[in-house]
């Protein structure tokens, strides 16, 4: 339960409406993976935004095994993170073949086979939802799962009076999701992942969403890597070496 100083954003009733799963949290050792190229997804714009605005309630679309939300839960003690996935499915495959690609498999140098093939035998035995949460167990005063997709969820936490000072969206790339996140919340920061991604046909099909979306409401895009980060009009354009697009 968040604490007492955050009653008031309605937090209490999310909490109480989006448990997290019965599991025991000391029966396996959790870890911290992401699909953010090793560490190198630029992700550091968004560290540094929390920070400097001080974001105490962020909305993060697109957890998976909530890798990079234990990168933002650590940027600030009093950050609570709502996680936003469907976590369906099963990943236990899925994981196991990441770790025979070549390029993706370096973000689990870190990890033997025989370590790799213990989390793929638990993701499949306890499912996504439990594996992805036992990861952030240390968090769970400051971490909200709620299992619903975008844009939906953006409607479901408006309609609780839930307003996230931060939208990192990291999901199925889609420009709906601008949309009505800036529709619903206007004053929240918009940022996330997958700059960089092309589709099959080469689109570098988030990238499009984001340009475009940001000549028409007049934001300055801030990219490093596969991270983009909206700025506002009314705020000054940060100076650094990222690219300003
Ligand atoms: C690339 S992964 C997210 C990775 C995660 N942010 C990290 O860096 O560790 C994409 C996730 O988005 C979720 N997803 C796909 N479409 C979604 C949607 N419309 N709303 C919410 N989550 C979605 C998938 O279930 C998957 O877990």
């Amino acid at each position: 339960m968040p604490p007492p100083s955050r009653i008031n954003l309605g937090l209490r009733p999310l909490c109480r409406d989006n448990p997290w799963p019965e599991f025991d949290y000391g029966e396996i050792e959790p870890f911290e993976f992401s699909l953010d190229s090793g560490g190198h997804a630029g992700r550091e714009l968004i560290v540094d935004v929390i920070r400097a605005r001080n974001i105490d309630l962020m909305l993060e679309v697109g957890c998976f095994l909530c890798g990079s939300a234990l990168q933002w839960l650590r940027t600030s003690d009093t950050l609570t993170v709502i996680g936003a996935d469907p976590w369906e499915g099963n990943w236990g495959t899925y994981f196991e073949s990441l770790s025979r690609d070549p390029v993706r498999a370096r973000a689990m140098n870190r990890w033997t086979e025989e370590q790799i093939a213990t989390m793929v035998h638990n993701l499949r035995r306890f499912g996504n939802f439990s594996i992805a949460l036992n990861n952030v167990r240390q968090y769970k005063t400051r971490f909200i799962p709620v299992r619903r997709r975008a844009p939906e969820v953006f409607y479901y936490l408006r309609d609780r009076r839930i307003e996230p000072k931060l939208i990192y969206i990291d999901a199925d790339k889609k420009r709906e999701d601008l949309d009505v996140a800036r529709e619903l919340f206007p004053n929240a920061v918009l940022c996330g992942d997958d700059w960089l991604w092309a589709d099959n046909s080469g689109v570098l099909r988030m990238q499009e969403h984001v340009k475009a979306f940001a000549g028409e409401h007049n934001y300055t895009i801030k990219a490093s890597r596969q991270t983009w980060l909206l700025i506002a009009p009314e705020f000054e354009p940060a100076k650094s070496d990222d690219a300003v697009v």
